[in-house]
């Protein structure tokens, strides 16, 4: 059979691309693909941050900050740098040395850190409810 080279490089280059996009909203992603952010994460990350990661109880319960610690609303952020996910997750996943936001707060996991992550992202990004 004669296949034309042009449909065949078009069939190439539609596997090369299917086999090189990452599955999205794999934990520890860096940067992750923040579109790829499912409702059903951001639910689990509110449960994750007012449960088992205590946030809630540094943090606020609408993350608008307490004396303990600072607001995981838009502000000048210190240690997340310009509130970027990839910050965020770093701060919760390693901790801000000689204070008491611990890495993986809680005892949550590397999962549960990206869920965590995905919902203080999304409240700062998308507008969602805190
Ligand atoms: C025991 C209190 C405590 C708990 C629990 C806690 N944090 Fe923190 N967190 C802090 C403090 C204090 C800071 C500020 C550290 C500093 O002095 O720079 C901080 C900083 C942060 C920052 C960086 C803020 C910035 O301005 O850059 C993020 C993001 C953050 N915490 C997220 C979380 C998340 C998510 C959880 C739950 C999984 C959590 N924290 C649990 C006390 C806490």
């Amino acid at each position: 059979m004669n296949v034309p080279l042009a449909p065949r490089a078009l069939v190439g280059l539609a596997l090369v691309l299917t086999v090189s996009t990452p599955p999205a909203q794999q934990p520890g992603q860096t940067p992750p693909d923040t579109n790829a952010i499912t409702p059903a994460t951001i639910d689990l990350g509110r449960a994750i941050f007012h449960g088992k990661g205590t946030c809630f109880m540094c943090h606020g319960p609408q993350l608008e900050g307490t004396q303990i610690a600072p607001t995981l609303k838009a502000h000048a952020w210190r240690d997340a740098k310009n509130g970027q996910f990839d910050e965020i997750f770093r701060v919760v996943t390693h901790g801000v040395p000689s204070t008491v936001m611990v890495a993986f707060p809680g005892g949550i996991s590397r999962a549960e850190a990206f869920s965590v992550t995905s919902y203080v992202w999304s409240v700062n990004n998308r507008k969602v409810k805190p």
